[in-house]
């Protein structure tokens, strides 16, 4: 198990890290965890960053672990800064409204919108980063269930991803999702400034 410093990826197999995997790592990633548990291959607080170069990553997956950090920002640029261009980041959090959501150890919540700020494709009037530019590819309520729920499940995945703003602004809080997926690509090289509006209020 490594830690700390700067982690080298000699191979030449594309390197794909799994950030805050616990106990769950998917199969084939480096899992990156502050804890040590077993799978776990490198041991970090990523809060204070990832020990990996700049362009050196093919993926980033990361489920249920962005609700948990208080650096969020700081967080999407480590993400933006050791991915390869136009590399994929993929995000699993809990859906604000899911009772998931609710737990002493987290300090943060998702909706759809959450991550468009990073999106220079969306007319948003604050961006909190000038350096985390991704594209959103995809974005999807996610619901599963159990036994008696499953149907449930399925019906909702399909009705409530039809039209996935309207249904988050007006209808998410009656039928709270469990999850919310994202799918971004990392953006770099582009010339573009950077629009920063200040909010007038
Ligand atoms: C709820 S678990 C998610 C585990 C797994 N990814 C999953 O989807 O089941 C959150 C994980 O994030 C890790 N974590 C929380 N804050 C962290 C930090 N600042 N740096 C690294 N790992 C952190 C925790 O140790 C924990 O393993």
């Amino acid at each position: 198990m490594r830690s700390k410093t700067t982690v080298e990826h000699p191979e030449q197999k594309p390197v794909k890290l799994d950030i805050g995997c616990g106990m769950f790592k998917r199969d084939g990633y480096t899992g990156v965890d502050r804890l040590p548990f077993k799978g776990v291959d490198v041991v970090c607080n990523v809060e204070k960053g990832l020990p990996f170069k700049s362009n050196s990553i093919d993926e980033i997956y990361t489920s249920h672990f962005l609700e948990h950090t208080n650096n969020f920002i700081f967080i999407m640029e480590e993400f933006y800064r050791v991915l390869k261009p136009n590399d994929i980041l993929e995000i699993k959090v809990p859906h604000w409204a899911s009772f998931l959501a609710y737990s002493e150890y987290h300090v943060r919540f998702f909706t759809l919108f959450s991550f468009q700020e990073f999106d220079d494709g969306y007319p948003i009037v604050f961006r909190s980063s000038d350096k985390a530019r991704f594209k959103i590819l995809k974005r999807r309520f996610m619901y599963s269930g159990g036994r008696f729920t499953k149907p449930y499940a399925k019906v909702m995945n399909m009705l409530a991803n039809i039209k996935p703003e309207y249904f988050e602004a007006y209808v998410s809080q009656f039928f709270p999702p469990k999850e919310i997926y994202f799918k971004l690509k990392a953006i770099k090289g582009s010339k573009k400034k950077l629009q920063v509006t200040l909010m007038m209020s």
